[in-house]
């Protein structure tokens, strides 16, 4: 069965509570277990991990392919805007990767408009809620 993994970085492990008004109401529980369901039905095995720190991530992207993972979806919180280092982690990879914002990161800030992460992507799905979650394992089952 192929596994895709799924990765939220810092302080998406609030969601729920922070900031509904920009991210909903829906927990990254809640989040990951409809992904999960999702997945089943496309004969895909989920696995997932959150983290606030930069470093634990690249770790876990860095094992991912010696896991057998083939896929790898990502929202990458605030580190999208600035981490070359994510962005090497998954480009040394080598795994086909989406990235995921729950909002639509061009119509707020202009320092969010910035992805660092995007050209080592194959593609970004910005502005869906938990359902570009969805999108993103779509455009992965594509590959
Ligand atoms: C986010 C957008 C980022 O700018 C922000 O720092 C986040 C969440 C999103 O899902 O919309 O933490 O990635």
């Amino acid at each position: 069965m192929r596994k895709i993994f799924v990765i939220n970085g810092p302080n998406l492990n609030l969601l729920g509570t922070r900031e509904p008004d920009v991210y909903g109401s829906t927990t990254l529980r809640q989040i990951v277990q409809m992904l999960k369901a999702e997945a089943r039905k496309r004969g895909v095995r989920i696995g997932a991990y959150q983290s606030n720190h930069e470093g634990s991530i690249i770790d876990v992207i860095q094992r991912l392919p010696v896991k057998g993972y083939s896929g790898l979806i990502i929202n990458p919180g605030a580190f999208t805007h600035y981490s070359y280092a994510i962005r090497d982690a998954i480009k040394a990879t080598g795994l086909p990767t989406v990235e995921v914002h729950l909002s639509d990161i061009e119509k707020r800030e202009e320092f969010r408009k910035i992805s660092v992460i995007r050209e080592v992507c194959m593609d970004q799905v910005k502005g869906l809620g938990p359902q570009g979650y969805v999108k993103a394992l779509e455009l992965l089952a594509e590959e």
